[in-house]
């Protein structure tokens, strides 16, 4: 399926079912604020019960926290987001549309790589079996002045961001003959800083003391909470803090869904270690984030590494975990070693201290953080993109299926009953109120066994169970596997034991260690 389609074809699909609704829909929504229906808040919450077990749980040194959304105002000042937290905006006079130019820069250079796997292919298609990519990437023309190409783009991107230098920037648009892609024309406005945090005020009283913030990131929470934390749990280095919550950035161009919202939710992660064991300790929180995504099963080649070219204000290395979504590789989890940056801000702008006494050497510190941040809406939607398929079967006729990791899916199981009689229906509920403790089900006898299957293939129920006349005589079922389409007899007293091998969280953390 062309990958443009797709996200058209997953946004209605998220709507027909349940997954996602726009924002306040019957005033004609609010542009790109979505509302998680029945079906997307159970897989969002599974997919935040998936890492906050494996952070808490399977790290004895890692706890969580929920902090506060407001926080007071000089957090942010101290944080650098009150002077630094800018995208560079550009807008196009004929079309009046705004855009971030780093944006534009970057979709530049993904074109340029899909140049090269076009390249690629064709030679794939050409040569067969002999063909040796390595030395094609390495010496066809055509890619070397492509990647030559890329290069000096990101050398003037890098250089231009770095000085904040705003003309350069559009100067490299011009340049590179960029042009909107509504009017089509290349009338560009200067570029301009704007600061991405919302403000509101505080109580009764409007003017600047009054003044908040909608946290842009839940960070910040951790930071302020470290010794908090620390005393109270007893914690040592090296050790982390866990926080799921609401971030709010008011994004230029929020658009793609649910990949860029002005209101989201982030998985963050502040690991403290040792000043100077920063960067071995952030080697080791790529390899774990990794390991975690490739655990989903969503595919290897959906996912790779982007160090960044720009470094924060805070940061002395980091780079994105990025997914093939829809709209092509994209920004799925940031990993960033922060220094001791901003603990010493909160010193400073605090005037209190925020260090580590280490008591197996007598010395006080002030600890390097390494940061894992992951936004919830867009691992939903890397979920979702992986398991969208249709297929045509062998007879012939097509279905819609989600091919969601069991223990993540909204419902593990669903109970039909062959008819709804005989006491057919009395045993499915019968079997339903065995499994709910353990497990989501759903009931339904409505309409052909065929009709049935194809409903929970769409909201990607893994299994199936139907109950049938040989079930009253002998206590068994069949089961049907969501990916296979394969039915088996089994034993209903077996079920729990079945369930839990396939989708618990048992069975999704245990690969995990
Ligand atoms: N505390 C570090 C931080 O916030 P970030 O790279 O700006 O780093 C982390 O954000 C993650 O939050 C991103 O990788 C992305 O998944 C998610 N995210 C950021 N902005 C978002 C937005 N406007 N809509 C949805 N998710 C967003």
């Amino acid at each position: 399926m062309e990958q443009k389609d797709l996200l058209k074809d997953l946004i209605a699909h998220c709507k027909e079912y349940g997954f996602i609704f726009p924002s306040s829909e019957i005033y004609d929504g609010l542009a790109a604020t979505y509302d998680y229906g029945q079906l997307g808040v159970e897989l969002k919450n599974n997919l935040k019960t998936y890492w906050w077990k494996s952070m808490t749980q399977l790290n004895s040194n890692i706890v969580g926290i929920d902090s506060a959304i407001f926080m007071h105002p000089t957090t942010w000042k101290a944080s650098g987001h009150v002077d630094a937290f800018n995208d560079p905006l550009i807008d196009n006079k004929d079309s009046k549309k705004r855009y971030r130019a780093d944006v534009l820069l970057e979709e530049y250079q993904e074109k340029q790589h899909q140049k090269i796997q076009k390249e690629v292919d064709k030679a794939e298609k050409r040569f067969g079996d002999a063909f040796d990519k390595a030395q094609f990437l390495a010496t066809n023309p055509n890619v070397l002045r492509v990647q030559e190409k890329i290069q000096e783009v990101q050398t003037r991107m890098k250089q231009a961001l770095n000085d904040n230098a705003l003309e350069d920037l559009r100067q490299l648009i011009l340049d590179l003959e960029i042009v909107c892609p509504i009017s089509g024309s290349k009338n560009w406005t200067e570029v301009r800083q704007f600061n991405l945090m919302f403000s509101t005020s505080l109580g009764s009283v409007a003017g600047e003391a009054s003044t908040i913030y909608l946290r842009p990131e839940t960070a910040q929470g951790i930071f302020v909470n470290f010794l908090n934390v620390q005393k109270s749990g007893r914690m040592k280095i090296p050790f982390g803090i866990a926080q799921i919550g609401k971030a709010f950035r008011n994004e230029i161009v929020a658009r793609q869904f649910i990949f860029r919202m002005r209101e989201f939710e982030q998985m963050e992660m502040q690991f403290f270690v040792k000043p100077g064991e920063e960067l071995s300790w952030y080697e080791h929180w790529k390899s774990k984030r990794i390991t975690w995504h490739l655990n989903l099963g969503l595919g290897e080649s959906n996912y790779r590494f982007h160090d960044h070219i720009k470094l924060a204000h805070y940061a002395n290395a980091a780079c994105d975990i990025e997914f093939h979504f829809p709209m092509g590789f994209k920004e799925l989890e940031g990993i960033h070693s922060r220094t001791d940056f901003d603990l010493k801000q909160h010193e400073l702008h605090a005037g209190k201290k925020l260090q580590y006494f280490d008591p197996s050497t007598n010395e006080s510190y002030v600890p390097y953080v390494i940061e894992t941040s992951v936004g919830l809406d867009r691992l939903f939607l890397s979920v979702l993109t992986a398991a969208y398929q249709e297929e045509t079967l062998e007879d012939g006729s097509e279905r819609t299926v989600l091919k969601i990791p069991a223990a993540l899916a909204p419902y593990k199981l669903a109970v039909l009953p062959l008819v709804k009689k005989d006491g057919l229906p009395e045993k499915a509920q019968a079997i339903i109120e065995m499994l709910r403790l353990d497990f989501t089900t759903q009931y339904d006898e409505k309409d052909s066994i065929g009709k049935r299957y194809r409903r929970q293939d769409a909201i990607g129920t893994p299994f199936a169970i139907t109950v049938d006349h040989e079930s009253l005589e002998n206590n068994t079922v069949t089961i049907r596997n969501r990916d296979t389409m394969v039915q088996e007899r089994m034993a209903i007293d077996a079920l729990p034991n079945y369930l839990h091998t396939h989708c618990s969280w048992s069975a999704l953390l245990s690969n995990l260690g």
